[in-house]
């Protein structure tokens, strides 16, 4: 371990202590889950050898934990009685070995998945395990828990893999592993979970959204960049379903942990939250090729209270994408690249109204990246974007290190609209490093002025490679340079807008 990454490491521990010390109005899940889990598993660890049993020998009694009627009521600690001993040694553990699977990357091992999920579902701290060296063939597969204990371990030290053909998907999912309904699960182990993306990626749709930044990369020799060969033909997984599925995802779902694994390679988003409160990402990676459409890294949505630290992310899209109804995320200790950078949004789209606010993103280090830190809105949209830190953030070899885009529109031109989506409290402190386009691009409505953007230790650089470099650029963004920009940004408007831009009332978050 190096130096810095020990420091960083320790300040990780740090923040997570303080965090937690702090949440004592909210849900605080390690606190949670400790005492459920002393407690619940001292009364639950007699009967779990013989459920193991029961399940071993093929049983198939899943019909047992969907006919609950009531969610699980919580269990109070016995107060005094139980001495503060260490949780129970042994807790329910499920191999799926046991439940049939053969691991060896071609047997269907679906089955056997949704058996050892039966079986944990009943017992509250129960754990998983998906065991090395094997590498397990697991179909579409939903991992749904309103009626499941809490607490429940997946311990992912092999690898599992998706099918690499389109038919096991119908007619389009929304995603490959769906976690739904739970409370308290966590994702460890070192194994890695692959999406077969590359059948997905070879065919992309005319309709499938390009990056709108694009669109300012100008190459030098003339020829614009090029955009993916659109082929709609079938290929040998048959005809591809009209949804490219997210590799793993969260919905509804509190008190969340994934650490440890790796994702890569997935049809479309790796791994996407969406409404869930409490969500802790660290000790992660998500590995996919630059050029592999549309791989968002982590993307969030609806959801708060979300920690994400210790990361790489390389992917074809956003390493991290931050959507509509986010709020209190703080992201930190990331390398970014390949990607495109981490964004909030686009949100707006379609006249929808959005609201994302207390957004921390620090120390991070983009490597190759075409966007460094990016909000992107759609004209006509309502609500707000605010209080947002982007701070300590190393660009190197970035092509728009700083970007806003309030004219957001994937396809070649969007109508124009006046309302917008307001922005107002984005800070951004210690960016710096090297671009190969352009420094800066703040591009605000004219309706809906930016206010109160905040520039501190902008250090930017440029690096001639194959783009025309161009100036920092701005429209309608009000704020403050707090200390001098290299290069100067002096497009930047100080104050506030003259005539006031009073949000209408359904604007207002
Ligand atoms: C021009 O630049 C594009 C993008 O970098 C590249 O794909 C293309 O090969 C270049 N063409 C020439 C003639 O250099
Ligand atoms: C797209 O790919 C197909 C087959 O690979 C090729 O025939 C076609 O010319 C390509 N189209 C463009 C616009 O590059
Ligand atoms: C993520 O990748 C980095 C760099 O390759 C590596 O040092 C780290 O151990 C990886 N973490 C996980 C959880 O695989
Ligand atoms: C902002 O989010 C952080 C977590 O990143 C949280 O600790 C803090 O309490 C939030 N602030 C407000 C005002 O909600
Ligand atoms: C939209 O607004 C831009 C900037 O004011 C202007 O250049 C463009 O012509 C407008 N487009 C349409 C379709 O009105």
């Amino acid at each position: 371990m190096s130096c810095s990454s020990f420091r960083s490491f320790t300040l990780a521990i740090l923040i997570a202590i303080l965090v937690w010390s702090s949440a004592t109005d909210h849900h605080s899940c390690n606190a949670r889950r400790d005492r459920h889990s002393r407690s619940i598993s001292t009364s639950f660890s007699k009967k779990k050898s013989t459920n193991h049993h029961h399940y071993h020998n093929g049983g198939k009694s899943k019909s047992k934990s969907s006919s609950h009627k009531a969610p699980p009521s919580p269990v109070t600690p016995p107060k005094s009685k139980v001495p503060s001993a260490p949780p129970p040694t042994a807790a329910a553990t499920y191999n799926v070995l046991d439940f049939g699977a053969k691991g060896d990357g071609s047997t269907d091992d679906t089955k056997a998945f949704e058996g050892a999920w039966a079986a944990a579902c009943k017992v509250t701290g129960s754990k998983i395990i998906v065991p090395s060296p094997y590498k397990f063939l697991v179909g579409p597969i939903t991992f749904s828990g309103p009626y499941c204990q809490q607490n429940i371990i997946f311990q992912v030290d092999g690898t599992i893999i998706a099918p690499s053909d389109f038919k096991s998907y119908g007619s389009g999912m929304f995603q490959w592993i769906l976690f739904t309904k739970l409370v308290g699960l966590t994702i460890q182990g070192g194994g890695t979970i692959d999406g077969s993306g590359s059948i997905w990626w070879k065919e992309t749709r005319l309709s499938d959204p390009l990056d709108d930044e694009l669109k300012l990369i100008v190459p030098i020799n003339g020829t614009t960049e090029q955009t993916p060969n659109s082929s709609i033909s079938g290929s040998l997984g048959g005809k591809m379903p009209s949804i490219k599925p997210t590799a793993i995802r969260f919905y509804g779902s509190f008190d969340v942990t994934v650490t440890g694994i790796t994702i890569q390679n997935s049809p479309q988003c790796h791994l996407k939250f969406d409404s869930c409160v409490g969500v802790s990402v660290y000790n992660f990676n998500v590995s996919s090729p630059a050029d592999s459409p549309n791989t968002d890294g982590i993307h969030l949505q609806n959801s708060k209270d979300v920690l994400i630290h210790t990361t790489d992310l390389s992917c074809g899209d956003d390493c991290v994408s931050i959507q509509t109804g986010c709020s209190n995320i703080y992201i930190h200790n990331i390398n970014c690249g390949p990607g495109h950078g981490i964004s909030i949004g686009s949100l707006g789209k379609d006249n929808t109204k959005a609201c994302v606010s207390n957004i921390t993103v620090r120390d991070v280090v983009m490597h190759n990246t075409m966007n460094g830190v990016r909000i992107k809105t759609w004209q006509g949209g309502s609500g707000s974007v605010q209080g947002i830190m982007f701070s300590n953030i190393q660009v190197s070899e970035v092509q728009l290190p700083i970007v806003i885009d309030q004219f957001y529109c994937d396809k070649s031109t969007c109508k124009n609209q006046s309302s917008a989506v307001a922005l107002s409290g984005i800070n951004y402190e210690r960016i710096r490093g090297t671009y190969t386009v352009k420094p800066v691009h703040f591009a605000c409505s004219d309706s809906m002025p930016c206010t109160d953007v905040h520039l501190n230790g902008i250090n930017l650089k440029p690096i001639q490679e194959r783009y025309h470099i161009y100036d920092p650029f701005c429209w309608k963004t009000f704020g403050e340079l707090i200390s001098p920009a290299v290069p100067p940004v002096e497009c930047l408007e100080m104050g506030k807008p003259s005539s006031s831009h009073v949000q209408a009332d359904h604007d207002t978050c």
